[in-house]
Formats: structure tokens, C-alpha cells, sequence
């Protein structure tokens, strides 16, 4: 199978999140990234999950129940703005958003640069050391390319003594790939 964007962010977080560590989940949508963590962390660890939308929690729900690991989970209606309400500073493995819409939703509730931004710099400050932030932005289409542009951008600000930014493109793939960027904090 053909290497995807999510396939990176994977390879990335199983690296980073040990058994019983704590992650966050800044986008629950369909759930299938709150899945993967709440499998990383295992039985001892947790997962807390943010969305806006009551449609992404009852299906993060519903997938969590088929899969056994609705225990594993918090689930919150709840802007990721304000992930900081969640957790203590320094006490998180990995942050992961995959901004966007609601896969199969109404694709005019989307993330926006202004929460996304201050999401991203609570993400860092929630970090343990060595701990990550993977964010998959998908733009085009009914997203546009504001929210892109804007993240890019900010990328460019975090303090390189503390924090190492990597951005992936597919270069060779036509239209709007998805672009896979991971902060690893390093001490
Ligand atoms: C691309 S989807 C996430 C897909 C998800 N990872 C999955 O596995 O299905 C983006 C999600 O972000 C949510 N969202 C938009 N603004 C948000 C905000 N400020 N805080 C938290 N979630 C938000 C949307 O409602 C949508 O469900």
C-alpha cells in the first residue's frame, strides 16, 4: 500500500507514545485517531479528545465501543483552544490534529486558523519532553488554503532550542495532498 499522510503521522507516534502515557486528540471527527491512540497507550494509559460537533462524538463513540477501548477515553465537546483545561503542563506523549472537516459531515464547519494557532501553542506547552505534535492539514476545496498558509507561517516562529519542525509534501502528487507536520520537543 501506497505511503500515505496518516501512515507518517502513525510511524511517528508509535515512536513517541509509550504504554500508559497520555495523549490528546485536538480533531475526534470519525474517531479513528482517538482509536489509534487509545491502542498506543494501552490499558493504563488515556486519551482525551476534543471536537465541536455532537455528530464527532457519538461517532468516536460508537467506534471506541466496537473496539473495547471506549475506557481508555475522554471525550469532549469542547474547542481544542482550550486543551489547555485538560491537562498539566508537560504531562502529554502527543498532540495530533488532522485539520479539516468532518469526514462525511457538513463540510462548512471547518478548523480555523485562529483556534488552530492557539491550539498548536498549548499543544507545545502540554508536551513532555521528547513528546510530539503530529497535525495533518488538508486544504483545497471546500477548505481553501487561509488555514494552510496561516500554519505554515506560524511554523516558522517556534523556538528552534526547544523544538525541532519537520513538514512533509507529497511533491509528485497531483492536486492538494494532505502535508504531515510533526514538532518534536527536544531537550
Ligand atoms: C478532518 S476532521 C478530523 C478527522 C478525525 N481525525 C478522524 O479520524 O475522523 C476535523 C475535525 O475537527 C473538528 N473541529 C473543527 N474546529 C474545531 C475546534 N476548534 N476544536 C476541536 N475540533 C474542531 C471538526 O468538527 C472535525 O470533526
Amino acid at each position: 500500500m501506497k505511503l500515505n499522510t496518516l501512515g507518517i503521522a502513525h510511524l511517528f507516534l508509535e515512536q513517541r507514545v509509550p504504554k500508559g502515557g497520555l495523549c490528546i486528540d485536538a480533531t475526534m471527527g470519525r474517531g479513528k485517531d482517538t482509536a489509534f491512540l487509545c491502542e498506543l497507550v494501552g490499558e493504563e494509559g488515556r486519551v482525551i479528545a476534543f471536537d465541536i460537533q455532537q455528530e464527532a462524538l457519538d461517532s468516536t463513540e460508537a467506534l471506541l465501543r466496537e473496539k473495547g477501548l471506549r475506557e481508555r477515553a475522554e471525550l469532549r465537546l469542547q474547542s481544542h483552544a482550550e486543551m489547555d483545561t485538560a491537562a498539566e503542563p508537560g504531562s502529554v506523549d502527543a498532540v495530533v490534529f488532522n485539520f479539516g472537516y468532518l469526514p462525511g459531515g457538513d463540510h462548512t464547519i471547518f478548523t480555523h486558523p485562529e483556534t488552530s494557532i492557539v491550539a498548536i501553542d498549548k499543544a507545545l506547552t502540554l508536551l513532555k519532553d521528547h513528546g510530539v505534535v503530529c497535525a495533518c492539514i488538508y486544504h483545497g476545496g471546500d477548505t481553501g488554503y487561509e488555514e494552510r498558509d496561516a500554519l505554515l507561517e506560524h511554523l516558522k516562529t517556534i523556538d528552534p532550542k526547544h523544538y525541532t519542525v519537520l513538514v512533509t509534501d507529497f511533491r509528485n502528487r497531483p492536486g492538494d495532498p494532505p502535508i504531515a507536520v510533526f514538532i518534536l520537543k527536544e531537550v
